[in-house]
């Protein structure tokens, strides 16, 4: 099983939405990637934390596909059926459990509510397919994931996801991990001590990209 936890670099994430938030202001349909999301805790943190800072309205329109080379459906399941042992939930900040939980009937099991599940649309990807799932996503989060990989399917998957991200799009990854040098014309960071980064348009880069809605 995948080794992950809710709230993990909680302030790493806090930074990449608040960060994120103007861009999806002006966007009809907004949509994020959440690459290597595991058994769902990463991108559930992150629709709570957009949930708790968002409008109703503009929340509801939110598009948070996850993602995870994991093939045999056990994933899949887990992040749909968003169901969590307590014992997972015991040391999340306060109040989130009573305002995004709910005891799930299971003795000791808590459930994420509707409307930030309904947010989450999983799916099974290999990123080392270096395909990406789509286009003009104003974020592409991927922690913990790249430092499994050879320096230069790193690479790729990073070009990769420079593809996917609409212009001006912010990429973000764990605390430790750095741009590669070859690819410092295609990303600008956003924070001097953070792991977050802006899509720098190059006309070299691939095809065109659909502007998204
Ligand atoms: C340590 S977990 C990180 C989970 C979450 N991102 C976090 O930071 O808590 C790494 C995840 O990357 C996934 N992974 C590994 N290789 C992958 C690949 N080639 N394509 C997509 N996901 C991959 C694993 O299945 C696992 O779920």
């Amino acid at each position: 099983m995948a080794f992950t936890f809710f709230f993990r670099d909680q302030q790493v994430l806090e930074r990449v939405v608040e960060h994120v938030l103007p861009s999806l202001a002006g966007r009809i349909h907004p949509r994020i990637w959440d690459a290597g999301a595991a058994t769902g805790q990463e991108p559930y943190t992150l629709t709570i934390m957009f949930a708790a800072t968002m409008n109703h309205f503009a929340f509801d329109n939110l598009r948070i596909d996850a993602t995870d080379v994991e093939s045999t459906g056990q994933f899949a399941q887990m992040v749909e059926a968003a169901i969590y042992p307590a014992d997972e939930l015991s040391r999340l900040p306060e109040g989130i459990l009573d305002r995004y939980f709910e005891p799930n009937g299971k003795t000791g099991c808590f459930r994420v509510i509707d409307s930030v599940r309904r947010r989450i649309f999983y799916q099974q990807n290999d990123l080392l397919s270096f395909q990406e799932i789509g286009h003009g996503y104003s974020l592409v989060l991927c922690k913990n994931v790249l430092l499994h990989f050879q320096p230069v399917e790193r690479i790729e998957v990073l070009r990769m996801f420079h593809r996917a991200l609409a212009p001006g799009g912010l990429f973000a990854t764990e605390q430790t991990q750095e741009m590669p040098r070859e690819l410092a014309s295609l990303f600008q960071r956003v924070i001097p001590d953070g792991p977050l980064f802006r899509k720098v348009e190059c006309g070299e880069c691939g095809a065109p990209q659909p502007r998204a809605a």
